[in-house]
């Protein structure tokens, strides 16, 4: 079978790497992916548009397509190629606004009785602001916008004078509704699943630090490492998470919106268990470094079973070990990377023990370069955390580049 990979980041690397190892893929292409990727032995296909994509997979005979960043699951990508009789691995747009809104995530996790947030509803800003101001502030308030917001559409508010700026701030830059949210308190983790429309098997846990450093305040990243699994989760966590992505999906079903792709829930657990923050429709970058090393069941396995609605009886079984993963940026990322196009050293990759996932690269005589805020990752799997993390931040030690930047307490 002849599979193509979509995306260019360390999550797609992670992905096509560990699909090339099923004995079900003939040839693999990551489209577009990164020069890097070429140097860690996939190949690459510098085709990009959903046009381009539909008609190489034509021209290659490729029957499975697996799509890892969100622009290309809203896109008509899957349509055409489904219309072409190849099967896609993605939901489909309908199903994504589990992402894309948030209102329409909460509408579902409450009609299926999953345990998420107390939440209001304002359309406009004067009903925010009047609901604003009803809150005690015992406990703090999250304010959210509903659309797509880059990471910067949810503040947690502790006091007044913060929620009422978040309702002027939010409302202004992503308009109404707004959701006005009860906050939670605890430990978050991220899960995920692998969906056919009706069944799903979980592909496990993982921790993320979204922080460009240890501050809690400081800025928003994309994700600056992640380690998996994540230590906390009990056995009768692990039969509630079943549970909530188990009535989520038989919901979604019932309303004639089969879910079918990776299915990404982030999750708080507090004092009285698990509760859904919200849903990602893809995987998430940087977890998916950190666990696809851990997965020992053959991934290209699973995607057919779950395009072909087999999934029923499928397992996915997990290694005990423990894996760290730490992204290396760029000097002025999140804000305005810096330096870049400076030349990566990095050991010949057969020399490492660990895994090189890289992102934002690109190729200058025969040289890898520094062209995007997250650069690299280094993943390292071992019998305990601590083991992998020194090992991720051994590895990590020996590559480098003008102005890399990386925290250092991943894992910690
Ligand atoms: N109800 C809540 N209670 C406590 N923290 C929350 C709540 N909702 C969101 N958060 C915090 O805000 C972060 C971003 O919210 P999330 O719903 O994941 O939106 P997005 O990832 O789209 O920005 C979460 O990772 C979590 O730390
Ligand atoms: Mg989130």
């Amino acid at each position: 079978m002849n599979i193509v990979v979509v995306g260019k980041g360390g999550r797609e690397h992670a992905l096509a790497k560990k699909l090339k190892e099923s004995p079900l893929v003939t040839d693999l292409w990551v489209c577009p992916g990164n020069p890097g990727m070429k140097e860690g032995g996939l190949t690459c296909a510098p085709v990009e548009s959903p046009e381009a994509i539909e008609k190489f997979c034509l021209e290659k005979n490729v029957s499975l397509v697996v799509i890892g960043p969100e622009a290309f699951i809203l896109s008509d990508l899957k349509e055409r190629l489904e219309e072409k009789g190849i099967y896609c691995f993605a939901p489909s747009p309908k199903a994504a606004e589990l992402e894309s809104s948030k209102l329409f995530c909460k509408g579902v996790l409450k009609a299926a009785q999953v345990p998420t947030a107390k939440c209001a509803v304002a359309y406009s800003a004067e009903v925010a602001l009047r609901s604003v101001r009803e809150h005690d502030f015992a406990e703090p308030l999250v304010v959210k916008a509903d659309g797509l917001a880059a990471g910067k559409g949810v503040w947690v508010c502790d006091s007044l004078a913060k929620a009422e700026e978040a309702v002027r701030v939010l409302g202004t830059q992503f308009g109404f509704p707004l959701l006005l949210e009860e906050c939670l308190l605890g430990q978050e983790l991220s899960a995920f699943a692998l969906c056919d429309g009706e069944d799903f098997v979980v592909l496990g846990t993982a921790c993320d630090y979204k922080r460009i450093t240890p501050d809690p305040f400081s800025a928003n990243t994309g994700g600056m490492g992640a380690y998996s699994p994540c230590e906390f989760m009990n056995p009768e966590d692990e039969a509630a998470l079943h549970s909530i992505f188990s009535k989520t999906l038989r919901y979604l079903n019932s309303q004639n919106i089969p879910y079918q792709g990776f299915l990404f829930a982030g999750l708080m657990k507090t004092a009285k268990g698990l509760y859904v923050l919200e849903y990602n429709v893809r995987m998430g970058d940087p977890e998916t470094q950190a666990l696809m090393p851990r997965l020992k069941t053959d991934l290209a396995k699973l995607i057919v079973a779950a395009v072909t609605h087999e999934l029923k009886n499928q397992r996915c079984e997990l290694s005990s070990e423990k894996a760290v993963h730490v992204v290396a940026v760029s000097q002025g990322y999140p804000q305005t990377p810096m330096l870049l196009g400076s030349p990566i050293s990095y050991p010949a990759l057969s020399t490492l023990k660990n895994q090189i996932y890289f992102a934002g690269v690109s190729e200058k005589q025969n040289h890898l370069i520094n062209t995007g805020g997250r650069v690299l990752g280094v993943t390292a799997v071992a019998p305990t955390r601590h083991e992998a993390r020194a090992l991720a931040y051994q590895d990590l030690k020996k590559i480098s580049f003008e102005g890399m930047y990386y925290r250092e307490d991943i894992a910690e």
